[in-house]
């Protein structure tokens, strides 16, 4: 590392050096010379050589021009995402056309490279997505030709400096994802070329927007989100004649958002204020461009109402205004707009109806107007609208009948009508296939519970409680693999399918007397409907009254208690297991073990592994795991096969497992530390920092290689401190991966919607899409990490009352010296910078934005570079800037 670390004077000697030496050495020996300080594992540069008998404009990366009739030389060098990493030389600028440069996506580990302004017809300099490091020094001026320059995603820190006011030909400038501080200075005045500025997601900047940003005439693009700035949104910027997208989101923004802004800025696209402290009216004047899609001011202090006018941008997209306190009537032009596709209203004062002209709204997806105050009835229109996947209005005043088109929509998914004042039936329900979850709690519905619902292949979440349905719960519910199933307090009688009291579903069925089935007060011993005699009346209801107290104790601690019940009554004897090391272990064995401690530790009951005592006296980590017999059992041994035969430190072995019908026993090899959640729960939890960061790189590359060097690539899909148990020495090992290879992908999803339905380590986007990625376990390991750093557990024992993780630490992060405050105070001060460092790591991998997330393996290698006892950097760029 000192090497990367010289003196600014020096690196210009050495780069004059090898600028003298260099002219007079061919274009091939150039790139040979640049090379020879390159580290290349994957050989990408394998075709740079002057035995491979191609010509050097040929070469990997390389594109060149005709100078003269009878020259080539080498314009532009494209170097991006070769894994490379060493060091960037000098000697490259003895290309004299050189005008491109791009090494971005490749793990570059030094200061900014400044002898490449030596390189005199540089104009493009690409060095985003490395681990460049260290301060903007002044002698960034020199680059005065460049009209690109992206530092984009790395470690630069300091101040912004005046100096990069001296760029005039700067065209497109990305310092964004880094970690710079202070206040950003006037440096636009002269900038005028820039089209595009980009000095998002450095959350310690602590700054004000600069007003000669608003000398940017040919500005299109103005990112400043996820930064820290505060203060008000400047005037000046009515100069921004070009701009099209504007993105100020998750910042401190105070004050109102300048009227005139809006009917100056007459070519924007998009506008997003959202997730700042802005206030006073809708800036109406955002849209008297024609071109506005997508506007966003959602989570700020708006008042007042919305004007109608609003529904002029007829090329809206996108329309968020939620967690304000605007009021009034919700502008109804908005419904029929012919390119909107997602309104989001949720949390404020609306008031006003649905008009049936919603049907015109042919693009509309995702309406979401919880928690308003909206009368009327729901409108046949709304069940025309064929792209409508989400429609949630709970929380308002919504009255009359259902119409029986409302989940006519091909794609609807969600549908939230709880906490309304809806009548009449329940419609039949045919169309809405994709239908997941459909909530029509604490309305007045009548009538019985459609048949039809049984039909419908995904449900997962069915809520009708408090309300007056009546007669029986129909048998076809049993076909639905649900995970919650709610039916309490209605008028609902007679026998409950056996399925919906002793499989997965959460069932709530408390509040009908006359509902029967095992467990339940009436057990349906007699097949007859019962007939109280009035004088038993009192009793029953006060045993009633006593069942409620109970069904919640059996509801809260567990259907485990009636999955386990029948299957020891009814399964005896079905079990067959498979071992990989040799272990004496029944399966009565692990369930009395898993009783015993089904009550410990701070984390949810049912995600857990347990940690089991053999009668033997071996101890071992056991999941159970719920078997829907969808995959054979031949299926079943070479999944679980797969995993057994993973061999990484940081990855827990499977011993084997056991299964009948209905269960599933993983058997991991015991970790005497236990799980870092129960840890991490303690009182007393008190690691130092320097164990805390090895635990979290043993986390990471166990994540990163399940990613990608096991074959087949697998995720790990649960991850969570509870599901990391750690060995004697604080090495962390993974459990509880890839489930969803085991089970089978529709019968994980409910298993885990069961365990955890608003678990905090899910991505935000779990929630709307299917599709499973690698971020989304990027996500959940920033959980864990930002668990590490803040010393506080994720999951907290009463989540209602207070906020995730992720969004207490956001909060905290923005405010001067707030990301010092959220660092667990048991740590020492001395490592303090690394911890820093960890705590940006962690924000990154819990970004919102799925694609904005590190791959496991860029988090592995940013961890172990802020290892002091591995990287001098630290210390040694102090030195480096004293001169
Ligand atoms: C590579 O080839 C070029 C011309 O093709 C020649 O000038 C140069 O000396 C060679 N360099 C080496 C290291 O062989
Ligand atoms: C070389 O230039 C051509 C045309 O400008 C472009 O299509 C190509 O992608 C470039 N190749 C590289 C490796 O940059
Ligand atoms: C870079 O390395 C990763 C794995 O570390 C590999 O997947 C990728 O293909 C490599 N890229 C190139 C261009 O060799
Ligand atoms: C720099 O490279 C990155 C990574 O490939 C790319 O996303 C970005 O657009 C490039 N920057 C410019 C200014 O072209
Ligand atoms: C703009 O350029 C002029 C002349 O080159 C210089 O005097 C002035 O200081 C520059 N302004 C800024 C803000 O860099
Ligand atoms: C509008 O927002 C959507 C997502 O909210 C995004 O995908 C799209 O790129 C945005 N459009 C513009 C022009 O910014
Ligand atoms: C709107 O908010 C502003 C300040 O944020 C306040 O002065 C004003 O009274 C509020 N208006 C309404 C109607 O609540
Ligand atoms: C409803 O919205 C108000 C703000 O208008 C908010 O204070 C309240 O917490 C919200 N209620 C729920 C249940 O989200
Ligand atoms: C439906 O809305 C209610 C009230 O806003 C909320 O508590 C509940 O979680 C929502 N249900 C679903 C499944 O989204
Ligand atoms: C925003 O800035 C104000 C001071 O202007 C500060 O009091 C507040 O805590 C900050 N809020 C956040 C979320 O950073």
């Amino acid at each position: 590392m000192a090497t990367s670390c010289k003196h600014p004077l020096l690196l210009s000697l050495i780069s004059t050096f090898f600028l003298l030496t260099s002219a007079l050495l061919s274009e091939p020996d150039i790139l040979l010379t640049f090379k020879a300080s390159i580290k290349d594992p994957q050989n990408s540069l394998s075709t740079w050589s002057n035995t491979s008998g191609t010509h050097h404009c040929q070469w990997a990366g390389i594109n060149c021009t005709a100078t003269t009739t009878t020259t080539l030389s080498v314009t532009s060098l494209n170097l991006q995402s070769f894994n490379l990493s060493g060091d960037i030389s000098p000697a490259i600028c003895g290309l004299p056309y050189l005008s491109e440069l791009n090494l971005a996506g490749n793990f570059f580990n030094q200061p900014i490279p400044l002898h490449l302004s030596q390189c005199t017809s540089l104009e493009t300099l690409n060095l985003s997505n490395n681990l460049i490091w260290g301060t903007i020094l002044n002698q960034i001026s020199q680059f005065g030709n460049l009209k690109v320059l992206d530092l984009s995603k790395n470690r630069v820190e300091g101040n912004i400096p005046q100096a990069i006011g001296a760029l005039h030909s700067l065209q497109f400038l990305n310092l964004g994802s880094n970690l710079l501080t202070g206040s950003v200075p006037s440096i636009f005045a002269n900038l005028t070329e820039l089209v595009v500025l980009d000095l998002s997601q450095n959350t310690y900047l602590v700054s004000e927007i600069p007003t000669d940003i608003g000398k940017l005439v040919k500005l299109e693009k103005l990112f400043l989100q996820s930064s820290g700035f505060h203060g008000v949104i400047p005037n000046s910027l009515v100069g921004l004649q070009s701009l099209s997208v504007l993105d100020f989101s998750q910042n401190n923004l105070t004050g109102r958002v300048p009227q005139i802004l809006g009917f100056s800025l007459k070519n924007l696209v998009s506008f997003d204020v959202s997730e700042n402290r802005l206030s006073g009216f809708f800036p109406n004047g955002i849209c008297n461009g024609k071109y506005l899609i997508n506007l966003s001011l959602h989570t700020n202090v708006f008042n007042g109402t919305i004007p109608n006018s609003i529904s002029e941008c007829s090329r809206l997209e996108v329309f968020e205004v939620q967690n304000n306190l605007f009021s009034g009537d919700f502008p109804v032009g908005l419904w029929s707009l012919p390119k909107i596709k997602l309104l989001r209203a949720e949390n404020n004062r609306f008031s006003g109806e649905i008009p049936d002209s919603v049907s015109m709204a042919g693009q509309l997806e995702q309406v979401q107007i919880d928690n308003n105050s909206f009368t009327g009835k729901i409108p046949h229109g709304l069940g025309l609208v064929k792209s409508l996947y989400r429609f949630s209005a709970s929380l308002n005043g919504l009255y009359g009948e259902l119409p029986t088109n409302f989940c006519d929509s091909p794609v609807m998914s969600i549908v939230n009508l709880s906490h309304n004042a809806l009548l009449g039936q329940i419609p039949e329900v045919k169309n809405c296939r994709k239908l997941v979850s459909l909530s029509l709690a604490d309305n007045n519905l009548s009538g019985s519970i459609p048949e039809s619902l049984g039909e419908l292949p995904v449900l997962t979440y069915l809520d009708l409680s408090d309300n007056k349905l009546t007669g029986p719960l129909p048998q076809a519910l049993q076909n639905l693999k649900l995970a919650l199933f709610n039916v309490s307090f209605n008028q609902l009688s007679g026998r409950v399918p056996y399925s919906l009291i002793a499989g997965l579903p959460a069932s709530f069925l408390q509040g009908n007397p006359d509902l029967c089935g095992p467990g339940l007060l009436d057990s349906c011993s007699d097949d007859q409907p019962r007939h109280h005699s009035s004088d038993l009346t009192t009793l029953t209801s006060a045993l009633i009254s006593l069942a409620f107290a109970v069904g919640a104790l059996i509801i809260a601690g567990g259907f485990i208690f009636y999955h386990r019940y029948y299957k020891q009554r009814a399964q005896v004897g079905l079990w067959r297991s498979v071992f990989f090391y040799p272990l004496r272990v029944t399966e009565h064995d692990l369930m009395m073990g898993m009783d015993e401690k089904s009550a410990a530790g701070c984390g949810g009951v049912f995600g857990r592994v347990y940690i089991v005592s053999l009668p033997s006296g071996e101890l071992v980590a056991v999941k159970k795991l719920v078997n829907f017999g969808i995959q054979s059992s031949k299926t079943l041994k070479a999944e679980i096969k797969t995993l057994a035969k993973i061999r990484h430190k940081n990855i827990v072995k499977v011993l084997g497992f056991c299964y009948s019908d209905d269960s599933i026993f993983l058997i991991y090899e015991f970790q005497q530390k236990g799980s870092l959640g129960d840890l991490i729960c303690r009182p007393d939890f008190n690691l130092q920092w320097s164990v805390r960061l090895r635990i979290a790189i043993g986390i990471a590359q166990g994540l990163a290689y399940l990613h990608k060097d096991y074959v087949p690539h697998l995720l790990h899909r649960n991850l969570k401190s509870n599901n990391i148990l750690l060995d004697a020495e604080f090495e962390p090992k993974l459990t509880d991966f890839a489930l969803d290879r085991i089970v089978g992908e529709a019968a994980f999803q409910s298993t885990l919607a069961s365990e955890s339905t608003l678990s905090c380590y899910n991505a935000p986007e779990c929630k709307y899409t299917k599709k499973v990625t690698e971020q989304m376990d990027v996500y959940s390991y920033g959980v864990v990490l930002l668990e590490l750093v803040t010393g506080r557990p994720a999951e907290q024992a009463e989540p209602s009352e207070s906020l995730d993780i992720v969004k207490w630490v956001r909060r905290k992060v923005n405010i001067t010296n707030g990301a010092v405050q959220v660092l667990d105070p048991k740590i020492k001060n001395s490592s303090q910078q690394e911890i820093l460092g960890a705590l940006e790591i962690a924000l990154c991998c819990t970004s919102v934005m799925p694609e904005k997330r590190p791959s496991m393996s860029e988090v592995v290698r940013s961890l172990q570079s802020l290892d002091s006892r591995t990287h001098g950097a630290v210390i040694d760029f102090s030195s480096f800037e004293e001169h």
